[in-house]
């Protein structure tokens, strides 16, 4: 790239300054959409560290501040939106060159459905970036986003990426599995329910879980690479596992006997149903208890990360950083080491 570049789409000037890294600047103008959430973290991180100007767009200033320390000063400007203010959004956009889409909601709630999340909210966000001249659109969906899907956030998922491909043909799109990392709902919640977690479909639901970071990285290389337009990328870890042995892992991990109980799907979809009418519920919904018996199915021929020059990282090899923190004191260093035996299951039992 040149120290200085005008873009095609509205004539402005971008100017690099300096070697490259967070101290310099590349030029780029990245706003960020749902940065507040536990990927949004990761992408603000590697984009600012790149030397990018990175407007984070929220809708809560507090959540949004922490992001600041990020980048180098004033590489990060947080501005507020509301997803059915088109002018606001517009503002959000303006200045970028790059759009990342990571909105997203696992339930619904009384002011936002998943279609208004998942389809509306894409919607206003690519005509107002089609509307400022932003060349380039990466939307997050999900893996086995369907428009068949018996699930309601998948079925939203795959419209808003039709939506989107409407609007920005050339946008890229990235379906992350589910992911684990410090801050996710999947190793946390099973670290931290320790007696009461119930599960369905007798916890043989078959996952390919990734690394939030894994994926903070592809969108990384999606950013510098324009070979990756128009395509779609199905992000997903090197190992299938059933609910049971992501369960087993835990366990061996946490030290913790971690009990679960099965109950057949229809009971747990009725009693998610009671609990999603409850105000501030954010752990259960009857979608989440249809997603938790569907396999993981990426679509045959698909670009994954080897596409991308990134190795997915194990997590049997990862777990240990996330879920050390449940052992309890007495067992808090014993060391982990996948494979060698240092732990070996039962040892819990002994312990506590
Ligand atoms: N986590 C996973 O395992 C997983 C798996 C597959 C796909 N995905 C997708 O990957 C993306 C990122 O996931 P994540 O785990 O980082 O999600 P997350 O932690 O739930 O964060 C979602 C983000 O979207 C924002 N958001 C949600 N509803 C909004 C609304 N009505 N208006 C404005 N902003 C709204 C949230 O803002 P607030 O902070 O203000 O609420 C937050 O910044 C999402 O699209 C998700 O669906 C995640």
């Amino acid at each position: 790239m040149h120290d200085l570049t005008i873009r095609q789409t509205t004539g402005q000037p971008m100017i690099r300054q300096g070697l490259g890294g967070r101290s310099t600047t590349n030029g780029h103008i990245a706003t960020v959409f749902g940065c507040t959430g536990f990927l949004g973290r990761y992408v603000v991180t590697k984009l600012a560290q790149l030397g990018t100007q990175v407007v984070v767009a929220n809708r809560d200033p507090d959540e949004a501040r922490p992001l600041k320390v990020t980048g180098d000063l004033g590489q990060i400007i947080p501005l507020e939106f509301d997803l059915r203010n088109k002018e606001q959004i517009y503002e959000c956009v303006r200045h970028s060159d790059i759009v990342i889409n990571l909105i997203g909601r696992d339930y619904e709630t009384k002011n936002f459905t998943f279609e208004d999340v998942h389809v509306e909210g894409t919607r206003a966000i690519a005509e107002a970036a089609m509307e400022a001249g932003v060349s380039r659109f990466v939307q997050v969906s999900a893996l086995n986003a369907s428009e068949d899907s018996p699930s309601k956030f998948l079925q939203t998922k795959a419209k808003g990426e039709k939506v989107l491909s409407e609007i920005y043909p050339e946008a890229t799109i990235v379906r992350p599995s589910i992911m684990w990392g410090h801050e996710d709902r999947f190793l946390n919640r099973i670290g931290a329910a320790d007696g009461w977690q119930f599960w369905v479909n007798e916890s043989q639901t078959k996952i390919l879980p990734v690394s939030a970071v894994d994926v903070a990285k592809a969108i990384e290389v999606i950013f510098g690479a324009e070979s990756t337009l128009g395509k779609t990328y199905e992000l997903y870890g090197d190992r299938a596992y059933t609910y049971e042995q992501v369960y087993e892992l835990a366990r061996e991990i946490s030290l913790k006997p971690l009990p679960t109980f099965n109950i057949p799907t229809p009971i747990a979809k009725l009693v998610a149903k009671g609990m999603d009418m409850l105000p501030y519920n954010q752990m259960i919904s009857p979608d989440l208890i249809q997603r938790m018996t569907m396999d993981d199915k990426p679509t045959p021929g698909a670009l994954t990360f080897k596409d991308l020059y990134i190795d997915p990282t194990s997590l049997e090899a990862d777990a240990i950083h996330f879920m050390r923190r449940f052992r309890s004191n007495a067992v808090f260093d014993l060391p982990y080491e996948k494979g060698e035996g240092q732990v070996k299951k039962g040892v819990y039992h002994i312990i506590d």
